[in-house]
């Protein structure tokens, strides 16, 4: 499936990436290198934060209560936050578009 990542500078690319990965994942094998992600994907860093578009809201699973607090501790939080390593890259995102979030 395709995702679509703008950059903190506002800069839009296509990718292309795996179902079965997540979208943390998906994005720093394409060689975004300004999400940390510095947990490697175990829900403790928050460095993985993006914005997701508002109109695949409805796709994206159900945020885990850790996933909530830790995002509660960034600054730049608002309701399209997540973070990307705790949502699995599907078919059914394919064309997702998100916004790489402010550093804290
Ligand atoms: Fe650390 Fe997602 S990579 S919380």
């Amino acid at each position: 499936p395709k995702l679509i990542v703008v950059t903190r500078e506002g800069e839009e690319r296509e990718v292309m990436g795996d179902a079965g990965l997540s979208v943390m994942e998906v994005i720093r094998d394409s060689g975004f290198d300004e999400l940390l992600a510095i947990c490697g994907g175990c829900c403790s860093c928050a460095t993985c934060h993006i914005h997701v578009d508002p109109e695949f809201a409805a796709k994206l699973p159900p945020m885990s209560e850790d996933e909530n607090d830790l995002l509660d501790s960034s600054s730049d939080r608002d309701e399209r936050s997540r973070l990307s390593c705790q949502v699995q890259f599907t078919n059914a995102l394919d064309g997702l578009r998100i916004t790489i979030a402010a550093e804290d």
